[in-house]
């Protein structure tokens, strides 16, 4: 079965709690929190406070996705909100081994994330060191963007090589990702899918989950 993990980028803001409340009752596993500094990545959403908030209203494991430029200045505030996982852009950290080791020592599972142009073999000297690789299917800034389809070749490589190495790092696909395509990324060997605007602009979000976590990927 396949992590769901709803982006709340995607949630009407003015209702944030309702929102959160709504995942909490639904079967999604994770919530996926997206922060952008405006500088990493053309749009800003949120920092620390708010993210801070979200985790303590969420019931579900706390997914943070940092789009910003040297991230290992904001790494202990993020562990301290109540981050679950931290996921940081390998494009934006200059010794991302040290990153790593950081987040780890402040408590939080450690993810790497890749935009669309950067080769999955980078992480071929860090992939024992992580819990996940966060392949962007979309350039990241904004939600509501179309899947780039060869995120699906990227997936097949990066599972291959987690499969022969015998390692436990989950894939996660973020990105135009929704019920239409969400098979297909499962077959290439992903295990979370990050679902914004598929989930919250659909007529009924909670059912919109489930049927994403009912795919098998079979
Ligand atoms: C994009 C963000 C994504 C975004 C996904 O920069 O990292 O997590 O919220 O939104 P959708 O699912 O609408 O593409
Ligand atoms: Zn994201």
């Amino acid at each position: 079965m396949p992590v769901i993990a709803p982006s709340i980028l995607a949630a009407d803001f003015g209702k944030l709690k309702e929102e959160i409340e709504m995942i909490n009752e639904s079967e999604a596993d994770w919530l996926h929190v997206d922060v952008m500094d405006g500088v990493f990545v053309p749009n800003i959403s949120f920092g620390q406070p708010v993210v801070s908030r979200i985790a303590e209203l969420s019931k579900k494991f706390v997914d943070v996705h940092l789009m910003i430029t040297d991230p290992d200045r904001y790494i202990k505030d993020f562990a301290k909100a109540g981050a679950n996982n931290i996921s940081v852009h390998i494009e934006a950290c200059d010794h991302l081994h040290r990153t790593i080791q950081l987040i780890k020592e402040n408590g939080a599972e450690a993810g790497v994330a890749l935009n669309p142009h950067t080769n999955v073999d980078l992480l071929h000297d860090v992939l024992a060191d992580i819990d996940l690789v966060l392949i962007m299917s979309v350039n990241p800034g904004f939600g509501g963007q179309k899947f780039i389809d060869n995120t699906l070749n990227k997936i097949r490589k990066i599972k291959q090589e987690i499969t022969a190495r015998n390692l436990n790092t989950k894939i996660e696909i973020d990105g135009g990702v929704g019920l239409l395509n969400a098979e297909k990324i499962l077959q290439a060997g992903a295990d979370v899918l990050v679902a914004g605007s598929s989930v919250f602009k659909s007529e009924n979000p909670t059912e919109t989950i489930k049927k994403l976590k009912s795919l098998t990927g079979q």
